[in-house]
């Protein structure tokens, strides 16, 4: 293997240790703690432990974390009244919404009535606006990690060309935005991509968030490349990235694997938002 290991979990602690000392400071200014409010609507395995990590985080950063979960039968008005009651509640700095959200309720619905102020997740059309813009706002955790991970192996981006692999809201679209506002010169790929492998090879940044395991071998790398392989697939062979990770390896310059790579830094950079939310409002 010639790749460099990209080690998510040590990047994700100084970013959380860095957090703590922010959350000290913040309170001894403002005699609180940031408020991190997160809702499950259902019981979605999957959805449980991530959620549960994220409030173990909020703990050791020295910051205060709410849960609702509510029942699968929860009808949208009812999700949609309880996140327009954390959106006016002072106490209340950060909401985050779990998805998937169950059938009966538009995601895209309960998103957009997050108050965009608290949006730690970053998903509001207002946030995702302000990023289209170049503006200052929230931007989505992932996204953020993956530039945290570039940021700290010290890849240079400006005039790098950087390819992305999915085109979703949550990771795809922000994280193209976040390259661009870097001054990569950026390729978005998706299912309808001809010749997936060769536009790929492209990159001196792959970027993989197609959510499909095992997507991207050996052949869509480019010899020295950076790969960040966001994908987190839970297959019968436990938790698989969009990347085949051994073939890469053998091709990349630096490689982020899953589990340990993008996943500590999600959670970490919702930190990072959470007290910038909790700054940010008077
Ligand atoms: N489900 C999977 N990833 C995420 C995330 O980053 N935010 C939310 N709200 N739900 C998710």
């Amino acid at each position: 293997m010639a790749a460099r290991v990209i080690d998510g979990k040590a990047v994700g602690a100084a970013v959380r240790a860095r957090v703590a000392e922010e959350v000290a400071a913040y309170e001894a200014e403002r005699g609180r703690t940031p408020l991190l409010v997160t809702v499950i609507v259902g019981d979605d395995p999957a959805s449980e432990i991530y959620v549960r990590n994220k409030h173990r985080a909020c703990e050791e950063a020295g910051m205060r974390s709410a849960h609702h979960g509510l029942p699968a039968g929860t009808s949208e008005n009812e999700l949609l009244e309880l996140v327009g009651e954390l959106g006016v509640d002072r106490d209340v700095d950060g909401i985050l919404v779990q998805l998937p959200v169950p059938d009966q309720i538009d995601p895209d619905r309960v998103v957009a009535a997050i108050d965009p102020a608290k949006d730690v997740d970053g998903l509001t059309p207002v946030n995702a606006g302000l990023l289209a813009h170049g503006m200052p706002g929230l931007v989505p955790c992932t996204p953020a990690g993956v530039m945290e991970l570039l940021r700290h192996e010290g890849i240079e981006l400006e005039g790098a060309e950087a390819v992305v692999v999915g085109r979703s809201k949550l990771v795809g679209v922000p994280v193209s935005r976040l390259l661009l506002a870097a001054n990569a010169t950026v390729t978005m790929c998706h299912s309808r991509t001809r010749d997936l492998a060769e536009v790929c090879r492209r990159g001196d940044v792959l970027v993989a968030a197609a959510g499909v395991p095992g997507l991207l071998g050996a052949d869509a790398v480019k010899p020295g490349a950076v790969v960040i392989d966001v994908g987190t697939n839970r297959t019968d062979d436990g938790l698989r990235g969009d990347v085949d990770f051994e073939a890469a390896a053998g091709v990349a310059g630096a490689i982020s694997p899953v589990p340990g790579g993008v996943g500590p830094m999600t959670i970490a950079m919702l930190l990072v938002n959470t007290v910038a939310a909790a700054r940010a409002r008077v």
